[in-house]
């Protein structure tokens, strides 16, 4: 069996992860936040109503960027109808998703949430149906001092002291002809400039995220982020990208080499980004944030007829799906000098790595290799070459079976390794060019019975990470059998 070398040197870095990499995104749709994150009638509910199982589990996941309210949510938003007594709160028709929205979860649970869960609030203004000035009034509502209308606002709701949130998205997915208030590029752009704007005058310390394509797909692709970008100028401090992947043709290795084509996608809004710096003569340098990511192509219904809390696309997750979310972390990893924000595209019910069903809850596959790579992110992320066999995906071209990331820690390195060959194990090394491996602190290992096995209710634990100890180290190398279909995190001490 030809062996798949992993090569890295200490000095090739690529920079330091940004921890952010690792967030989520908590919108209103489906059961998400109702019967998710905030159940108030369920046996886990806490005082505020909040699920703690819910949370034991999110906090596995050491999550940090917490986007909120939407996605397409957000573009029909009134963030005032989420405020306040909760019983003068008005219920809402959603268009979105055709629920129906009581507003019982608004700005204020979600901080208190984002607090006990130790995450970085990303709040999503309306660009869509909203104004810039309610935009610039929800930062002053969350960032100001006592003394203004919506700061006292705040007081008034019981909370006094600024919520200091920092990261603002300018709008969700306005390219996209199914967002409410979809407009063309230069339109977009006056309205998040001016939104950015006012958002920066009331508080100068907040980050802006101007909505980038949100798929390779629309024809759009690359001009809307041109135009938008020359226009709205030092205002943006990020550009946003989403992807959601599948398994489409049933033809598990061309899905596995769709890390390509994430690669690509980031390449290429990067490069989009320095263009469009250049041409503006500009020294701020545009940074990624890829605030939704995920598989999401079996469950599509999208529908609420006009329910509360309606089950919407809870997709269930197998093997296959579980290593394509690890090949998205690696190419957020190896892109490390670009990518400084990503969300994993959603946390519970919708889309999610955990499902509740009732007071149960399901850890599905796609949480054990965000887990396994979270534990392990601080450090820098090292230049990956991979050498060993390969194959050509159908429609995602040539890719070898092992795809890999590396982080460099204090005195250790960690490694991510995928095998994606469907029937043989990969016989992996890894050496570090300039420096010995001297010992195998901890490992993890992620496979199943197939490709498409998945947990369930009946079965939780058929895809599930197990501690990987077969790691032999000799002359300062490291190596280790990965099984067909599998992935692996591994923690080396260095010499
Ligand atoms: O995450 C589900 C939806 O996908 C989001 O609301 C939208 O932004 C995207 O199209």
């Amino acid at each position: 069996m030809q062996t798949t070398e992993i090569l890295l040197h200490t000095r090739f870095q690529i920079g330091p992860v940004d921890p952010r990499v690792f967030g989520g995104f908590l919108e209103h749709l489906g059961r998400a936040v109702y019967e998710g994150v905030y159940d108030p009638q369920s046996a886990h509910a806490d005082a505020d109503g909040f699920r703690t199982d819910v949370m034991q589990a999110l906090r596995r996941l050491r999550m940090t960027a917490m986007r909120y309210p939407g996605g397409n949510f957000a573009s029909g938003y009134h963030w005032l109808d989420g405020v306040g007594p909760k019983a003068n709160r008005p219920t809402v028709r959603e268009l979105a998703w055709q629920s129906i929205e009581p507003n019982q979860f608004g700005t204020d649970e979600f901080i208190q949430l984002s607090r006990r869960m130790d995450w970085i609030p990303m709040l999503t203004v309306n660009l869509g149906t909203g104004t810039p000035e309610e935009a610039r009034n929800w930062v002053e509502y969350c960032n100001c001092p006592l003394g203004t209308k919506y700061a006292d606002l705040r007081a008034a709701n019981g909370h006094p002291e600024p919520y200091d949130v920092r990261l603002w998205c300018l709008g969700n997915e306005m390219d996209g002809p199914w967002q409410l208030g979809h407009v063309p590029a230069q339109e977009y752009a006056i309205r998040a400039q001016q939104a950015a704007k006012m958002m920066k005058d009331v508080d100068k310390r907040i980050e802006t995220v101007v909505c980038g394509s949100c798929t390779i797909s629309l024809p759009t692709y690359m001009e809307w982020d041109r135009q938008v970008l020359e226009y709205i100028g030092d205002y943006a401090d990020y550009i946003s990208l989403h992807r959601y992947v599948g398994n489409r043709n049933g033809d598990t290795p061309d899905y596995l080499a769709i890390t390509n084509s994430i690669d690509r996608q980031i390449e290429e809004m990067d490069a989009t980004c320095r263009f469009v710096q250049a041409k503006r003569r500009s020294k701020k340098r545009l940074f990624l944030c890829f605030d939704e990511w995920n598989v999401w192509y079996k469950n599509r219904q999208m529908d609420g007829a006009g329910k509360f809390a309606p089950h919407l696309i809870e997709e269930v997750y197998n093997l296959e799906d579980a290593l394509v979310a690890a090949g998205f972390l690696n190419s957020f990893i190896r892109h490390a000098d670009v990518v400084k924000i990503a969300n994993l595209a959603q946390i519970v019910n919708v889309i999610a790595p955990i499902l509740t069903q009732g007071d149960d809850l399901l850890v599905q596959s796609i949480f054990y290799p965000f887990e396994m790579m979270s534990k392990r992110r601080d450090g820098v992320s090292l230049r990956v070459v991979v050498q060993g066999p390969d194959y050509e995906g159908q429609t995602n071209g040539r890719v070898t079976y092992v795809d890999a990331s590396a982080i460099l820690a204090a005195g250790a390195v960690h490694v991510f390794a995928t095998n994606r060959a469907t029937d043989a194990a990969a016989v992996v090394q890894v050496n570090l060019a300039d420096c010995d491996i001297t010992g195998l602190a901890d490992a993890e290992l992620l496979t199943g019975p197939n490709a498409q096995a998945a947990n369930s209710f009946e079965q939780p634990n058929l895809v599930c990470a197990q501690p990987f100890a077969d790691v032999h180290i000799a002359d300062g190398k490291a190596s280790f059998e990965l099984p067909a279909l599998s992935f692996a995190a591994l923690t080396f001490r260095l010499g």
